[in-house]
């Protein structure tokens, strides 16, 4: 096991819990958590407050935390080495949130590109229209900006909003020195840092700045090509047997529709896998792809033993873990978690001269 003392810094980051996990939350993000816990004091959660915000029906929430975390231990995220807790149940998250919450306007939060491309997403090519006048039956079509601004105003919730000033909140509770996420998620890494200095400005030197860690860019497209995501149905996951990821990799849609089509590996999700999965071989297949010297079937067939082999283990372990040992996992991490959380959040209550009951106390 790792001493503190040879640590290179804190490292902490979320995940919301959407259940199972596929090979892209495993390449692309958990194979990173594992690594970190070498040379940092790492706090990894479950970040329930976040999905609410955007999936209002709780009752998949347990069972999406159990088998999620069943997912990162099996997977090597070690409790001896790593705090593992659930975000609603360190309630200083919720209260740190509220008191930087008056350090951000809301445009810097409406600008954010997560919260834009959510918007997007919601309003879809639907046709929105409004009464002309209040008192009108008349209506007209917004288009554009006035369009998407209705759309934030009436669909949106506030905590979504706000959401980039809890995950500041999860960040700076811990004295987080290194915060790994993908490319989508540096805007509030950005925000966060400004949150930081600001308070730091205002009310004495209290936050950590900490820095983005991102992870070598592992795009993984789903086999329709689109993200990969279990609600499109496009996943492939580490729990499939080599028969369904053999069945799943054929269905990929490949863009060579002969033979003798020179292929363009980067415009094609199964150049995804072979660059994760062959890695030893990946270039000699980026160059028969683009000879056409490969037939497209053949290339897919070089991936389900590899795929299933490097799965083997986890798949093994996986079955062993209990929701209990789940459970108690991640009481004791809460309870680590709140150690530091609950000292920081005095601090900054200190700092911030917001710690005057503290008389009546005596
Ligand atoms: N917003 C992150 C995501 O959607 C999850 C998250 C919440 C997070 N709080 C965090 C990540 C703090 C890193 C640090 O992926």
């Amino acid at each position: 096991m790792t001493t503190k003392s040879n640590l290179e810094g804190t490292v902490l980051s979320g995940m919301r819990p959407t259940g199972d996990l596929h090979i892209g939350h495993f390449e692309g993000v958990l194979r990173n958590w594992v690594e970190l816990q070498e040379n940092y004091d790492c706090f990894y959660f479950v970040a329930d407050l976040h999905a609410v915000t955007t999936e209002t029906d709780t009752r998949q929430l347990r069972r999406n935390t159990l088998e999620m975390v069943k997912d990162w231990l099996a997977f090597g995220i070690d409790p001896n080495k790593s705090t593992i807790f659930v975000q609603s149940y360190v309630p200083e998250h919720s209260e740190l949130a509220v008191i930087l919450e008056r350090l951000i306007n809301i445009g810097a939060l409406e600008r954010m590109p997560t919260f834009k491309a959510y918007v997007e997403h919601l309003a879809g090519d639907r046709r929105v229209k409004v009464p002309v006048s209040e008192s009108s039956k008349e209506t007209r079509e917004l288009h554009g900006d006035e369009r998407l601004e209705f759309i934030a105003s009436s669909e949106v919730s506030t905590g979504f909003l706000t959401y980039p000033v809890l995950q500041a909140a999860d960040i700076l509770l811990y004295n987080t020195t290194h915060v790994p996420v993908g490319e989508d998620q540096l805007p509030h890494i950005e925000l966060t840092r400004e949150i930081a200095r600001k308070f730091n400005r205002q009310y004495g030197e209290l936050m950590v700045v900490p820095d983005a860690l991102l992870s070598e860019a592992k795009r993984v497209r789903g086999i329709d090509g689109r993200k990969m995501s279990k609600s499109y149905g496009n996943e492939i996951s580490p729990r499939h047997t080599t028969t369904e990821i053999t069945e799943k990799v054929n269905r990929i849609l490949t863009y060579r529709k002969r033979l003798t089509d020179l292929g363009d590996p980067f415009e094609c999700p199964v150049y995804d896998l072979q660059k994760i999965f062959n890695k030893k071989e990946d270039l000699e297949i980026l160059q028969d792809c683009r000879n056409a010297s490969i037939r497209c079937y053949d290339c897919k067939m070089k991936l389900p033993d590899k795929i299933s082999a490097v799965y083997e283990e986890y798949r093994a372990k996986r079955a062993t873990i209990s929701d209990d040992d789940v459970m108690q996992i991640l009481v004791a991490g809460n309870l680590k978690a709140r150690k530091v959380t609950s000292q920081k959040l005095d601090e900054t209550k200190r700092f911030m001269l917001m710690n005057y009951l503290e008389e009546g106390r005596k």
